[in-house]
C-alpha cells in the first residue's frame, strides 16, 4: 500500500467550561466536543521527504502546519526514515475554532499508522497527538466526548443523534492563545452544566441541550469582536434554538427545531456570508 486518504471532520464544542488556570500555563477545559459534517480530505502516499501540498492559499508548508508538524513527530517517535507526500483539500475554514488544523493533523498521524505498518494503538497515538496541540487527541477518535484537563481527557457519550446545524464563520480569524490569554476567570457569569447537557442528549431533549450550549470564551470573543455577537442575535431572530460561538471563535452554529427554518435561515446567513454552511454531526467513515 502507497496510497491512503482520510477524512478530517471538524469539530464543534456543543459547550465549553473554563474550570481554572493550571500551573502549566494552559486552562484546565470541560467541554463536549462533537464532530461535523464539513471536513478535509487527506491524501498522504509515500516518500523521502515531507511535502505538503493544499488547494488553500492560506495554508503554510512547514512545521508551522500541524499536518506537517505531525509528520515529522510520527517519525522521530517511531525512527522511521521516511517521508511523506501530503495534499490538503481544504473544506473547513483556517482560524475558525473549528480544530480544522488539529483534525488535519490527527488524520496524518492516523494515515501514517497505516501507510507504514507501525501499527501503534489509538492511545499510542492520542499521547503523540496531544504533543501538536490540546485538540489533536478528540479528533483522533472523533467520537461525542467530554473533554477534560487541557481537552485529551475523553470520555466518549452513548453513540449520538444526527443534529442539524447552521455553521457560519465571519470573514476573520482569531488566535486561540490570545483569547485564553485575556480570558479573566472572574467575569465568567454563565457557565454550563455539562452534566445536565449530557442527560439531555440522552433523552435527546433538544431543548435542554440547547439551553447548556455556552461557551465562557465567548466573554473574550465576543467583546473583541462584537459582529459575533451580532450573528448570534441573528440566527436566534431566525428561528434557532440556540446560537453559540465554536472553541475561541469566531465561528458561530445555531441548533435548529425545524429543518425548513434551516434552509431559510442558511439563504439569509450565505448572502451576507461566504462561509455560512449547513452541517450535521458527524460519527465517521464517509
Ligand atoms: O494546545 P494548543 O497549542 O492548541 O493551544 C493553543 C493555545 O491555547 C495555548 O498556547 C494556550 O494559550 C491555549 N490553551 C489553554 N488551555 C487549553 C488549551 C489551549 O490555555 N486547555
Amino acid at each position: 500500500m502507497d496510497k491512503v486518504t482520510i477524512w478530517a471532520p471538524a469539530k464543534l464544542n456543543l459547550t465549553l467550561d473554563v474550570k481554572g488556570k493550571r500551573p502549566d500555563g494552559y486552562h484546565e477545559l470541560e467541554t463536549i466536543m462533537q464532530a461535523i459534517s464539513l471536513k478535509d480530505k487527506i491524501t498522504i502516499d509515500k516518500a523521502n521527504t515531507i511535502i505538503v501540498n493544499s488547494n488553500s492559499s492560506q495554508l503554510s508548508n512547514d512545521a508551522n502546519n500541524l499536518a506537517y508538524y505531525a509528520a515529522e513527530l510520527f517519525f522521530q517517535e517511531t525512527g522511521k526514515k521516511a517521508g511523506v507526500n501530503i495534499y490538503i483539500e481544504k473544506n473547513i475554514p483556517i482560524g475558525a475554532g473549528l480544530a480544522g488544523g488539529s483534525s488535519n493533523a490527527a488524520a496524518v498521524l492516523l494515515g501514517l499508522n497505516h501507510l507504514y505498518q507501525t501499527k501503534l494503538s489509538l492511545k499510542d497515538l492520542a499521547e503523540l497527538a496531544l504533543e501538536i496541540g490540546s485538540d489533536v487527541p478528540f479528533c483522533i477518535f472523533n467520537r461525542t466526548a467530554l473533554a477534560r484537563g487541557r481537552g485529551e481527557i475523553l470520555s466518549p457519550l452513548p453513540k449520538g443523534h444526527t443534529l442539524n446545524f447552521l455553521l457560519v464563520k465571519p470573514n476573520f480569524s482569531v488566535a486561540t492563545k490570545d483569547v485564553f490569554g485575556q480570558l479573566d476567570l472572574d467575569k465568567i457569569k454563565k457557565r454550563p452544566n455539562n452534566e445536565a447537557f449530557i442527560k439531555a442528549w440522552r433523552d435527546m431533549d433538544l431543548d435542554k441541550m440547547a439551553f447548556e450550549m455556552i461557551n465562557v470564551l465567548e466573554t473574550v470573543t465576543v467583546s473583541l469582536y462584537p459582529e459575533i455577537g451580532l450573528i448570534k442575535q441573528r440566527l436566534l431572530e431566525l428561528g434557532a434554538v440556540n446560537a453559540v460561538m465554536s472553541g475561541s471563535g469566531p465561528s458561530v452554529f445555531a441548533l435548529f427545531r425545524d429543518e425548513d427554518k434551516l434552509k431559510i435561515a442558511y439563504n439569509y446567513m450565505v448572502s451576507d456570508y461566504d462561509e455560512a454552511y449547513i452541517v450535521s454531526s458527524y460519527f465517521g467513515s464517509e
